[in-house]
């Protein structure tokens, strides 16, 4: 299967919509909104993950990797959900936890019970001396990644929340446990897979981190990681001609995104890194916010994209997911510019080679949350946050501003559907607040306005389809020094694609050599014009299209 002409639209599902009323999205919720989906052309929906979980990290802490969690409905309700999506030739792609478990997981149940077989399955070390532990590594989410275990002495790892404890990748069995669940949800029709943190599943040893860092050298794109990958692939999904993988890759360097997701790599069709969503990270840290580096974007833009084709190794595009802020707030203007600037980012990331991702809401204009108490706020990561940042002295406000641009909830209120008191995602007060520019920005507003956000979308993925050029032609940076523009060519032996995008509020120009036989593509200013010394308005964006023949 070629997957160079798909787009997957990811829903969190807990915040798409609430078809019971409890004011938790569920399956039902998706299945009413399917014709929207199918309207909007998308191939595929990731879903977050709906398995058992206590929730302690918005499921990513699962603790039955084989049953539907109740509050998203039943496995009737699955399987319901999957012949509607087959109707409209859409796929499913599953979230796959495999760095860690829940502690509720019975098998880590099992483990504290000390039962060896399963204790083998989880990470247990000794303490350094009493009270300290194992090494001076730091959980993702802050504090020691290890947790003390009196009944044994010895601390559990986990690289993230205190819940979520590593599974020991070097325990055949495991891995076999992993190939089986792909394989039962194989069988339930699921043709996708995203795998959670997958580059941090083989450990390099367990010395201190010397760089006092928080640890991740010893365990991103570890030794076996690899090997592992092929395993899994051979035993399970890569059984699966029709399938889509994505491997979601924390700092992973370009050299193992190559073989991640190289052609020949037998190991994933695609890979998802965060680096330039790292560019308004002031000194590379999450809380502490300056505006975004825009020469750093295009650089990582280039750098990614030119390195990845060379070695026919395929990422996945994109601004938004449940774990980053609102782009349109981050990258663009939501104030004055709110449908340039949303067109443009658009356009710029779905031109680019490899696979689009739509995060539920993006496709509408949805913005940041701007939640100014900390009562507002969800996030296990945002809570931690908050406590730690306070104590290493940054001011109250400052922590508040901190989160109103980082923190993961951004993402993650309710879907606006209407101007509706709960904005239709529910009838019931929601578990996160919905956003109040609902009453602004909603699916009713933009299908009612033919020049709206959802239809620039709508369109990008028709041309996908289309043109063979975005699918597969070569990506050539342009105007790399140019300040405020990031451009780029795609090109085959027959088809020229040229895609321009100014990223500010301010009017600027450029010099290419542009010649009559372009048509404009799409663009998000009604009366584009072409020329080799070009003008463009604030946040003005089109694409060039030219055939050689
Ligand atoms: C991934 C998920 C994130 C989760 C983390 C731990 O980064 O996207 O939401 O918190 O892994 O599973």
């Amino acid at each position: 299967m070629s997957f160079k002409d798909k787009v997957v639209y990811q829903i969190y599902p807990k915040s798409f919509c609430d078809a019971n009323g409890d004011g938790l999205g569920d399956i039902q919720g998706v299945i009413a909104h399917l014709d929207y989906l199918e309207k909007l052309g998308i191939d595929y929906i990731w879903f977050n993950p709906m398995t058992v979980s206590p929730g302690n990290d918005g499921g990513y802490d699962v603790a039955d990797y084989r049953a539907l969690d109740p509050i998203y409905g039943t496995m009737e309700d699955f399987e319901e959900l999957s012949r509607e999506c087959a109707k409209r030739h859409i796929s499913i792609m599953f979230d796959m936890v495999f760095n860690h478990t829940s502690t509720h997981h019975e098998w880590f149940q099992q483990a504290l019970a000390g039962d060896p077989y399963y204790k083998d399955y989880y990470i247990f070390k000794k303490g350094k001396s009493p009270g300290i532990p194992p090494n001076n590594w730091q959980s993702k989410f802050g504090g020691p990644a290890w947790e003390y275990v009196e009944a044994f002495d010895e601390w559990y790892l986990h690289l993230f929340d205190v819940t979520q404890a590593d599974l020991n990748w070097t325990n055949p069995h495991v891995r076999k446990e992993m190939q089986d669940i792909i394989n039962f949800w194989r069988d339930k029709g699921v043709h996708g897979f995203r795998f959670d943190v997958i580059n941090l599943i083989s450990k390099r040893g367990f010395d201190d981190d010397p760089n006092n860092f928080d640890g991740r050298q010893f365990y991103t794109d570890g030794p076996h990681v690899h090997e592992y990958l092929k395993e899994l692939n051979t035993h399970s999904f890569g059984l699966d001609e029709e399938g889509l993988t994505v491997g979601e890759l924390s700092a992973a360097t370009i050299n193992n995104c190559i073989e991640y997701s190289g052609e020949d790599s037998h190991e994933l069709n695609s890979v998802f890194t965060f680096h330039h969503l790292k560019v308004d990270y002031k000194d590379k840290k999450k809380w502490h916010v300056q505006d975004f580096d825009f020469a750093e974007l295009k650089e990582l833009f280039n750098t990614w994209q030119t390195g990845l084709q060379k070695h026919k190794a395929w990422p996945a595009l994109f601004w938004n997911c449940h774990d980053q802020p609102r782009s349109l707030s981050r990258f663009g203007d939501e104030k004055n510019y709110p449908l340039e600037s949303g067109k443009m980012l658009a356009t710029a990331i779905h031109m680019m080679r490899g696979i689009p991702y739509i995060y539920m809401g993006e496709e509408i204009g949805m913005t940041n949350a701007h939640f100014n108490q900390l009562s507002d706020y969800r996030d296990v990561e945002s809570l931690n946050a908050y406590k730690i940042l306070l104590e290493e002295g940054m001011s109250e406000e400052d922590v508040m501003k901190a989160l109103q641009a980082h923190s993961r909830d951004n993402a993650r209120t309710p879907m606006q559907w209407d101007d509706t008191k709960y904005a239709s995602f529910s009838d019931h007060q929601p578990w996160i607040n919905v956003n109040p520019n609902h009453d602004q920005i909603n699916v009713k507003e933009n299908l009612e306005d033919p020049n709206s956000l959802f239809y620039h979308y709508q369109k990008l993925i028709a041309l996908r389809k289309q043109y063979q050029v975005i699918q597969e032609g070569r990506y050539v940076p342009l105007l790399e020094d140019h300040p405020q523009i990031f451009a780029y060519k795609r090109e085959t032996d027959q088809e020229e694609l040229i895609v321009i995008n100014n990223f500010y509020g301010q009017e600027t120009s450029f010099s290419l050599p542009l010649s009559d036989d372009y048509d404009i593509l799409i663009s998000n200013y009604k009366d584009t014009t072409i020329s080799s010394e070009g003008h463009l308005r604030p946040y003005e964006s089109y694409v060039l299209y030219h055939r050689k023949d």
